[in-house]
C-alpha cells in the first residue's frame, strides 16, 4: 500500500477506511479505555516499578489482534516480524540483509495461518475477505494488505506510547499538568511523536522535477523524507523546538504520521490507545521516574525504547482514567 500509487493505492486504502474513520474509532473508546486501565492496574499490581515498553506492547498488540480478528497464534510471529519489516525499508546494510528473510517468513506464515475459517468475521480481516468476495480486492492482495496493516500499527504505536511515558517521566511539571488536565493526553502523545518520531524517515522516488528551498531535485531521484528532523525544525516550531511542552499550540502539526495521499491511516486509533494509557497512568501515579537503564530499539527506520524501566509513586485513584466517547470526540476536535 505504501509503495503503490494512483488507482491501485486508492483501491487498497479504501478497503479499511471505514474501520479506521473517527466514527468507527469512537465505538472502540469503551473497550480500549477498559483495556488500558486493566493493563496499568496489572503493571502496578506487584511492584511500584514497571517496564513502559512492555505495557505499551501489550496494549497495542491486544488492540491490533482484536481489531484484525486474527488467531492468537499469529500474535508472537507478527510482533517478531513487524520491526524487521521496517528494517528492510532502510539502507542496504547488514541489518537489512538479516531482516529480509524474517520479514518474508512473516508473510509466508500469515498466508498459511489466515483463512476465512480462522478469522473473526466482524473484524478488519473479515472486511478484507469481504472486499475480495465482492470483487473490490484481488485475492492475492488480501494477505499482503493484512500484513501491511499489522506491521504499520504495532511498533509505531508501541514506540510512540513508550516515548510519551519517557518524556512525562523526564518532565515532572508536565506530568503534574497532565494529571490536573487529563484532556491534554493527546497533546502529550503528539509532543512525544514530534520530538522522537517512531518512524524517522521514509524513502520516496521523485515523480516530477522540483525545487525545495533552492535545491533542484530531478524526476526519478530518490529522496529521504526526515519526519524526525522536521519535528525539531526551529523555523516551524520556534526557539523552544527541543522542549517537551504539552501546552504547545497545535502540537499535531508534526510529520511523524507523514502527509499527503499516504498520510498514516491509523492516526485516530493510535491516539485513542495512547490517550487511554496515559490517562490510566495519570489516574494512578502521582509521579513517574526513569529508574535503571532504558534500552533503545535498533532499527534502520524506527526510533524509540525497547525497554523503559519506570518507578511510579502511587496516589489515590483519580477520575482522569475515565474517557467516554463524547470526551474522546471533544479532545480530538471531532465533536459535531
Ligand atoms: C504512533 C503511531 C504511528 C505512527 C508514528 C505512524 C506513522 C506512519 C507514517 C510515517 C506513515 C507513512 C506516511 C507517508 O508516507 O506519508 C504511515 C503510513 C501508514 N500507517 Fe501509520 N503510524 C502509526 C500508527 C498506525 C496505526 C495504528 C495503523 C493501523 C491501524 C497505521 C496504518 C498505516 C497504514 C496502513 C499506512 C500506509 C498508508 C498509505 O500508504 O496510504 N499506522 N504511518
Amino acid at each position: 500500500m505504501l509503495a503503490s500509487d494512483g488507482e491501485k493505492h486508492t483501491q487498497l486504502r479504501r478497503v479499511l477506511s471505514a474501520q479506521l474513520a473517527p466514527r468507527a474509532i469512537r465505538h472502540l473508546v469503551g473497550t480500549v479505555t477498559t483495556r488500558a486501565q486493566r493493563l496499568v492496574d496489572e503493571a502496578l499490581a506487584e511492584a511500584d516499578q514497571f517496564d513502559a515498553a512492555a505495557l505499551a506492547r501489550r496494549m497495542v498488540s491486544d488492540t491490533v489482534m482484536a481489531q484484525m480478528g486474527l488467531p492468537e497464534e499469529t500474535r508472537e510471529p507478527l510482533l517478531a516480524g513487524a520491526a524487521p519489516t521496517f528494517d528492510v525499508f532502510g539502507a542496504d546494510n547488514a541489518r537489512t540483509q538479516r531482516a529480509l528473510p524474517i520479514a518474508s517468513q512473516m508473510v509466508d506464515f500469515l498466508h498459511q495461518t489466515i483463512t476465512r475459517e480462522t478469522v473473526v468475521s466482524e473484524s478488519w480481516m473479515g472486511a478484507i475477505f469481504q472486499a475480495v468476495d465482492e470483487g473490490r480486492l484481488d485475492e492475492s492482495d488480501a494477505i499482503p494488505l493484512a500484513s501491511a496493516y499489522t506491521a504499520a500499527s504495532m511498533d509505531t504505536t508501541i514506540l510512540g506510547i513508550t516515548e510519551a511515558i519517557a518524556q512525562l517521566a523526564k518532565h515532572p511539571r508536565q506530568w503534574e499538568l497532565l494529571r490536573a488536565e487529563p484532556t491534554r493526553a493527546t497533546a502529550a502523545f503528539h509532543e512525544a511523536l514530534r520530538l522522537e518520531a517512531p518512524i524517522q524517515g521514509f524513502g520516496r522516488l521523485v515523480a516530477q522535477p522540483t525545487d525545495i528551498d533552492g535545491v533542484r531535485i530531478d524526476r526519478g531521484e530518490q529522496v529521504w523524507l526526515l519526519y524526525g528532523s522536521a519535528g525539531r525544525d526551529p523555523h516551524e516550531w520556534g526557539a523552544d523546538a527541543d522542549d517537551f511542552n504539552i501546552r504547545r499550540r497545535r502540537p499535531d502539526r508534526h510529520l511523524a504520521f507523514g502527509g499527503g495521499p499516504h498520510l498514516c491511516a491509523g492516526i485516530h486509533l493510535a491516539e485513542l490507545q495512547a490517550r487511554a494509557v496515559l490517562r490510566a497512568l495519570a489516574a494512578r501515579c502521582t509521579r513517574l521516574t526513569i529508574r535503571g537503564e532504558p534500552v533503545r530499539v535498533l532499527n534502520n527506520l524506527l526510533r524509540g525504547w525497547g525497554h523503559l524501566p519506570i518507578a511510579a509513586e502511587l496516589g489515590p485513584r483519580g477520575p482522569s482514567a475515565s474517557i467516554n466517547a463524547a470526551a474522546h470526540a471533544c479532545e480530538r476536535g471531532t465533536a459535531s
